[in-house]
């Protein structure tokens, strides 16, 4: 198989409570992406199941979620025809490639994932031996297609260089095995982060110290997608601020953090930069400055919603989407396995 050059992978939770975060952090930037690239986009329900019941709800809850990515990527402009959305479960190759990988990382490489350490908490004996391999069956994800970037948000960078260290790793120890089979020698691409911009960090309208989160327990934290213009309103009339008018200068914004991040809110939704939006409302209270950031907020967002809904409310639709998507990413997935298998020395076809 040839190499792809500008293959793009990223995979998105289906976790619940999708919010702007994610669809200003992560799905806006895959929609961009699909003019320069081959996208492939995947609701990681295997990954979901790493962490608790309580985390991710339960079977009828996932199946749920993975339609309300899904619907979330095609509502927000991402065209399942031209590329490949699917859930990864539906490909198995993603999770015998994780096996090989794991037998490819050492345990001291992912024992010094802070994710895991984060999500682990105090009872790491109690975590899963899924959420401690989780970083593998992620760099199986994205090495099955050899994608060669990845769109991700900063708490997945490490993951990302240790899907790199997996893939130097393999094509050294089977460099042999690779030459002998007159493959690439480089056979599974280093792949590069796709970095984001700035303002992207959405933090939550309760306390803007903190990331925008769906396990935060006031739902007036965040925006959720599916939240109606009047919920969305209402969210952005009681977000927390301070007594004062918005400054003049960016540099005033320091050490107002809700401040801060309300106008980081409006330049991105408005695709614009803080500066202007500062010069836009400069000197003006929250009285004004609320309102506007509503109406934009609703504006981009009430689209989104409308298109998620109706979705939602045909799930056969949305099932037939997946299917053919797991079909396309099946058909790229299998051809590497079956030269991965005969890298590795398995008998077979
Ligand atoms: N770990 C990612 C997250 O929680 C999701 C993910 C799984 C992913 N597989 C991936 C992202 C492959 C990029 C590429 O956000």
């Amino acid at each position: 198989m040839s190499q792809p050059n500008n293959r793009v992978f990223s995979g998105v939770q289906p976790t619940g409570n999708l919010h702007l975060g994610n669809y200003l952090g992560a799905i806006r930037k895959f929609v961009a992406l699909q003019e320069s690239h081959e996208c492939i986009y995947c609701v990681v329900d295997l990954h979901a199941i790493t962490q608790p019941f309580s985390v991710w709800g339960g079977p009828a809850e996932l199946a749920n979620n993975t339609r309300e990515v899904t619907a979330a990527f095609i509502a927000s402009g991402i065209d399942p025809a031209r590329h490949i959305v699917f859930n990864q479960s539906q490909v198995v190759e993603h999770a015998e490639l994780a096996w090989i990988f794991n037998c490819v990382a050492r345990m001291g490489w992912l024992n010094r994932m802070t994710q895991f350490k984060e999500k682990a908490g105090k009872d790491r004996e109690n975590a899963s031996v899924g959420l401690f391999a989780y970083p593998t069956l992620m760099a199986a994800d994205i090495l099955v297609y050899r994608a060669t970037h990845v769109p991700v948000g900063d708490d997945q960078k490490q993951h990302l260089e240790l899907t790199r260290d997996i893939a130097a790793k393999f094509n050294n120890d089977f460099a042999e095995s690779i030459a002998r089979l007159q493959l690439d020698t480089d056979y599974f691409p280093l792949t590069d982060p796709v970095i984001e911009g700035p303002a992207t960090r959405v933090m939550s309208l309760r306390d803007g110290t903190k990331k925008m989160s769906k396990s935060d327990a006031s739902d007036l934290s965040r925006i959720n997608l599916t939240d109606s213009a009047d919920d969305i309103a209402k969210k952005i009339r009681k977000a927390k601020t301070d007594p004062e008018p918005l400054p003049a200068t960016l540099e005033e914004l320091a050490g107002r953090p809700e401040a801060e991040n309300l106008v980081g809110l409006y330049a991105a939704l408005a695709e614009i930069d803080k500066a202007s939006v500062i010069e836009q409302f400069a000197g003006e209270p929250f009285s004004v400055f609320k309102p506007a950031l509503a109406d934009l907020a609703v504006e981009k967002l009430a689209p989104i919603n409308a298109e998620m809904r109706r979705l939602l409310d045909n799930p056969v639709e949305i099932d037939a989407i997946l299917a053919d998507g797991a079909a396309r990413a099946r058909v790229i997935a299998r051809e590497t396995m079956q030269e991965v298998r005969r890298i590795v020395g398995f008998l077979g076809d």
